[in-house]
C-alpha cells in the first residue's frame, strides 16, 4: 500500500510519484489548497491537494485529524519561505493526485501535538498516545537496547532461558500478586517478584551462563521509578567472583551506550562502599553529576548549648551534618523556607543554615538564626572543614542519622537540578560492601537488605550468626546519574550458610522447609559457586531516552494505583469463576 514512509521523502525523491500510507496529523485549508501533515512511524511529510482535480479535492475537504490514508503525488520542492527544517522531509512537499480515505476517525480526545494531557487519560487512549512521535521513539529505542543486550549475552556465551510465572513466593521484599489454582481449591501460585531461585537452580543443572528478558511483578506503592509489573534483565553465572561478574557487566553496558547512543563510558567504573556512599550523599545511590556532600560536624557539637545540634551530637544513633552549597548565599529567605518544607517531607524537624557573605570578616560576615547558640570557634573550625568560601551557604541537618541521611540527601539533589550543577552526562558507580542485614525497629527482627540468599563476606555459617548487624554481603549495585539500575550478589552456594540466614531472618527450620526446601535440598547435591544481578530495563531505557517516568517506556503501563484505564483492570470476576476456584468474597469492610 505504499513505496516510501513518510518521513524517507526528501529531496532525493524530487520529482519521483510516490505511495504513501499513514495518519492525517493535520490538516489546513489555506483558501482553495488543502494541505495535510501524513504522519507514520518514520516521520511526516506535507501532501497538497489543489482544486485541479476536483474528485480529489473533494475528497481532501473531508479529511480530519487521525484519518488513515493513502496517498498518491509526486514529490516537488517547497516554495521559497515555506521550508520546515525540522522535519526530514521538510524541503519537499507532494503533490496529491489520487486519495483514497482507508478508515476515518472521530476526534481524538487530545491532540497528538498536546503537552501536559492528563496521564489517566493517556493512559485510557494508550493507543493514540503512542502515535507520538516521542513515544514511538521510545519503544524504537527499547528495541534498540534489548537488541543490543541480546547481541552482547549471546555473544558471551550466556543462554536464554525462560522460568515459570506460575510460581511459589519468591521473597524480594515486596508483596505478591496471588493467583487461584482451580486444581487445587484454596491454594495459591504466586507471581515471581524475580526469577531468583530458579535462575540459581539453572547453575545448579550447569547451564554456567544464563539470562532472560523478563516479567517481574511486585505490589508495592508506586513511584515514577517503580511499576507492578516491569521487566528485568535476568543473568547468572557460574564460577566467577564479583570482580568477574561486574566487569563483563561493566563491558556489556558500556558497549549499550556505544552502540545504541555512541555515549563512550569511563573505564572502570568508580566503585564505592556502601558506608561511604551513605556517609557522603546521604543515600545509597548516590547521583554523582552533583557535586555537593554531607560533611560530617557532630563531633564539633557535642558540648554547644544548641540542643538541636548537641542531642543528635552526642547520640550513638544520631549524625549532624552539613551541606555547603557554592554560591548558596544568594539564596532567598522564600527559597531557604521553601527548603526547609522540602526537608519536612523527609521527616527533617528544621533546616538550619549559615549565609557565608564574607568569610575574612568573621562573624560579622556571617548571616544566620543559629549563629547565637554556637561559639565562633565552633564556626570557624564548621567553616574551614567543609571549606566554605564567601558566597557559599551551608545547610545543617541534626537528627537520628536516617531522617539526616534522607532528608539532606534529597536536598542535596534538589540543589543540584535547581541551581543548575549538574556535572556530566552519565556517571555510572558501583555501590558494594552492603550491610548483610537491617535492623527492622517495629518488627525487632533482622530484613535481608538484598534478599536472603546472598553471600556474606564471611565463610562461616556461626560468624555470621554471632553478629549479623556487622556483616558484610558481597552484592554489588550499579547506579547510573542517582538511579538505582542494577543489582546482584554472588549467591550462598552451601547448605549451612543458606540455613545459618535464614536463621538470622527468623525464617526457622520448618518454615525454611516448607518455603525453600527445594533449594536447601538442591544446595546437597552439587552446586557451584554462582552469582549474577539484574538490571532493571525500563529504569535503563527511561535514563536512555531522558524520560521522565518507566512509564514513558512501556507500552502499556499502569496508573499510580496499578490499573489500566484502557482495559479496566483489574476488574470483578463473576460468579462462577469464583466458584470454581472455591472463592468467596467478604463484604467490603467500611464501605
Ligand atoms: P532487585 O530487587 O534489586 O534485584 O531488582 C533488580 C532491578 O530491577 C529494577 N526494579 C524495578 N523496576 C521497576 N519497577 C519496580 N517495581 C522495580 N523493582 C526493581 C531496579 C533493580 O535494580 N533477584 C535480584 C537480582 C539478583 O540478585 O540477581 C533482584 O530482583 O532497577
Ligand atoms: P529553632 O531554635 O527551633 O528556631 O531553630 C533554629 C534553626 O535551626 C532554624 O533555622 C531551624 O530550621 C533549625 N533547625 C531546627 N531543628 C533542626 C534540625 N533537627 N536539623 C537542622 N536544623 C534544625
Amino acid at each position: 500500500m505504499r513505496t516510501r514512509y513518510c518521513g524517507e521523502v526528501d529531496q532525493s525523491l524530487e520529482g519521483a510519484e510516490v505511495e504513501l500510507s499513514g495518519w492525517v496529523h493535520r490538516r489546513r485549508d489555506h483558501g482553495g489548497v488543502i494541505f495535510v501533515d501524513l504522519r507514520d512511524r518514520s516521520g511526516l511529510v506535507q501532501v497538497v491537494f489543489d482544486p485541479d482535480r476536483a474528485d480529489v479535492f473533494a475528497l481532501a475537504e473531508s479529511i480530519r485529524g487521525e484519518f488513515v490514508l493513502q496517498v498518491r503525488g509526486r514529490v516537488r520542492p517547497r516554495p521559497e519561505g515555506t521550508i520546515n527544517e525540522k522535519l526530514s522531509s521538510g524541503h519537499v512537499e507532494v503533490l496529491g493526485t489520487s486519495l483514497t480515505v482507508l478508515n476515518a476517525a472521530e476526534t481524538p480526545p487530545f491532540h497528538l501535538d498536546e503537552e501536559d494531557v492528563n496521564e489517566e487519560l493517556r493512559l485510557k487512549y494508550r493507543y493514540i498516545d503512542l502515535r507520538r512521535p516521542r513515544m514511538q521513539a521510545n519503544l524504537l529505542l527499547r528495541s534498540q537496547v534489548t537488541r543490543a543486550l541480546r547481541r552482547f549475552l549471546d555473544d558471551q556465551g550466556f543462554i536464554d532461558i525462560e522460568t515459570p510465572m506460575l510460581t511459589r513466593a519468591t521473597p524480594e521484599g515486596a508483596r505478591d500478586y496471588l493467583v487461584p489454582s482451580r486444581t487445587h481449591p484454596g491454594e495459591f501460585f504466586a507471581l515471581p517478584q524475580s526469577p531468583q531461585l530458579f535462575k540459581q537452580l539453572l547453575m545448579m543443572s550447569g547451564m554456567d551462563r544464563y539470562y532472560q528478558i523478563v516479567r517481574c511483578f511486585r505490589d508495592e506503592d508506586l513511584r515514577a521509578d517503580r511499576q507492578p509489573e516491569f521487566t528485568q534483565l535476568d543473568m547468572e553465572m557460574s564460577f566467577m567472583d564479583e570482580r568477574e561478574i561486574t566487569a563483563i557487566m561493566e563491558e556489556m553496558i558500556r558497549t549499550l551506550f556505544r552502540e545504541v547512543l555512541a555515549v563512550e563510558f569511563e573505564d572502570p567504573f568508580p566503585r564505592m562502599t556502601w558506608a561511604e556512599a551513605v556517609s557522603r550523599f546521604g543515600i545509597d545511590r548516590p547521583d554523582l553529576r552533583i557535586p555537593l556532600e554531607l560533611v560530617d560536624v557532630g563531633d564539633l557539637m557535642t558540648s554547644v548549648d544548641f540542643k538541636v545540634f548537641a542531642g543528635p551530637a552526642s547520640d550513638p544513633a544520631g549524625r549532624v551534618a552539613a551541606l555547603r552549597v557554592p554560591g548558596g548565599a544568594r539564596l532567598t529567605r522564600k527559597e531557604i523556607d521553601e527548603y526547609t518544607d522540602y526537608v519536612g517531607r523527609y521527616g527533617a524537624r528544621g533546616l538550619a543554615y549559615i549565609k557565608v557573605n564574607d568569610l575574612a570578616a568573621g562573624a560579622d560576615g556571617l548571616q544566620s538564626p543559629i549563629l547565637k547558640f554556637l561559639p565562633p570557634e565552633v564556626v570557624t573550625a564548621v567553616m574551614e572543614r567543609c571549606a566554605a568560601q564567601s558566597g557559599d551557604l551551608v545547610f545543617f541537618g541534626a537528627d537520628r542519622a536516617t531522617v539526616v541521611n534522607e532528608s539532606l540527601g534529597a536536598l542535596r539533589v534538589r540543589l543540584g537540578h535547581d541551581l543548575d550543577m549538574l556535572e556530566g552526562e552519565w556517571r555510572p558507580l558501583w555501590v558494594v560492601d552492603f550491610p548483610m542485614f537491617e535492623w527492622d525497629e517495629k518488627e525487632k527482627r533482622w530484613f535481608a537488605l538484598h534478599h536472603p540468599f546472598t553471600a556474606p563476606a564471611v565463610d562461616a555459617p556461626d560468624e555470621l550468626e554471632k553478629n549479623p548487624g556487622e556483616a558484610i554481603s558481597r552484592a554489588y549495585d550499579l547506579v547510573l546519574n542517582g538511579t538505582e539500575i542494577g543489582g546482584g550478589s554472588i549467591r550462598i552456594h552451601r547448605q549451612d550458610m543458606q540455613a545459618a540466614a535464614f536463621r538470622v531472618l527468623g525464617i526457622d527450620a520448618h518454615e525454611a522447609e516448607e518455603k525453600f526446601g527445594f533449594l536447601l535440598e538442591a544446595l546437597r547435591y552439587g552446586c557451584p559457586p554462582h552469582g549474577g544481578l539484574a538490571f532493571g530495563l525500563d529504569r535503563l531505557v527511561m535514563l536512555m531516552a531522558g524520560a521522565r517516568s518507566i512509564r514513558d517506556v512501556m507500552a502499556f503501563p499502569k496508573t499510580q494505583s496499578a490499573s489500566c484505564p484502557l482495559t479496566r483492570a483489574p476488574g470483578p470476576a463473576d460468579a462462577r469463576q469464583l466458584q470454581e476456584l472455591g472463592l468467596k468474597l467478604r463484604p467490603r469492610s467500611g464501605s
